[in-house]
């Protein structure tokens, strides 16, 4: 089963309840909501206020990408205000199991994303501890980037080491994925598909789009 994440990124902030119900209502399976600090990446965008309010606005698990330095400090602060799914990045989490223990203590979703110049075998260590493993398809801080060809490598790469060792743990890939790079993620391994503009930036709205994504993902039925 491929899993549709729609990143809110892109939404329109001013209508936000009605994007997220819309985009439920059309066959998402969870949202993917987008801290960053200015620090770890280039760019501030949303943080735990929204969190709050989306778990008003929607049922859906909330998965929660820490782009920030020290993603520790804020584990807590998220998970009360309602994430279920906590991302840290590898990068900026040099005590990663500490981290990951910290989220699972709080039975919690326990995820690690990797830029796409860091290796698979950075999590060699970790990987039975992993629910999720996020391979950045675009370099992270903003949306609507050019998706990155060579992370299919990697993806495949994550693929094969989560079959062997851990094959309930999500493969989530995030960053220029639409109709267009769909088949290629979806063959190289990936289960749950990040979208931030291919869902809220498309001018037939956003059911359609995801409608327009779940048709890319079956066509190719692998
Ligand atoms: C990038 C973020 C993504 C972003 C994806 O730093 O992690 O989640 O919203 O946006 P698109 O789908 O537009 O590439
Ligand atoms: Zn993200």
């Amino acid at each position: 089963m491929i899993r549709i994440a729609p990143s809110i990124l892109s939404a329109d902030f001013l209508r936000l309840g009605e994007e997220v119900k819309r985009a439920e209502q059309a066959g998402a399976d969870r949202f993917h909501i987008d801290v960053m600090d200015g620090q770890f990446v280039p760019n501030i965008s949303l943080g735990i206020p929204i969190v709050k309010s989306m778990r008003r606005g929607t049922s859906l698990p909330l998965e929660t990408h820490l782009m920030i330095e020290q993603p520790e400090r804020y584990i807590e602060a998220f998970i009360e205000a309602g994430s279920e799914i906590l991302i840290v990045n590898q990068e900026n989490s040099p005590h990663l199991d500490r981290t990951i223990q910290l989220i699972k203590g709080m039975g919690k979703k326990a995820g690690v994303a990797l830029n796409p110049s860091t290796p698979a075998c950075t999590l060699d260590e970790i990987l039975e501890e992993l629910d999720l493993v996020l391979v950045m398809t675009v370099n992270p801080g903003f949306g609507g980037q050019g998706f990155i060809g060579y992370t299919l490598r990697k993806i495949r790469q994550v693929r094969k080491m989560l079959d062997s060792r851990n094959p309930r743990c999500d493969l989530e890939v995030d960053g220029g994925i639409d109709a267009a790079t769909i088949p290629l993620v979806v063959a190289a391994g990936a289960n749950v598909l990040v979208a931030g503009s291919a869902i809220f930036g498309d001018s037939d709205g956003v059911a359609a789009a995801v409608k327009r994504l779940r048709a890319a993902i079956n066509e190719g039925i692998y």
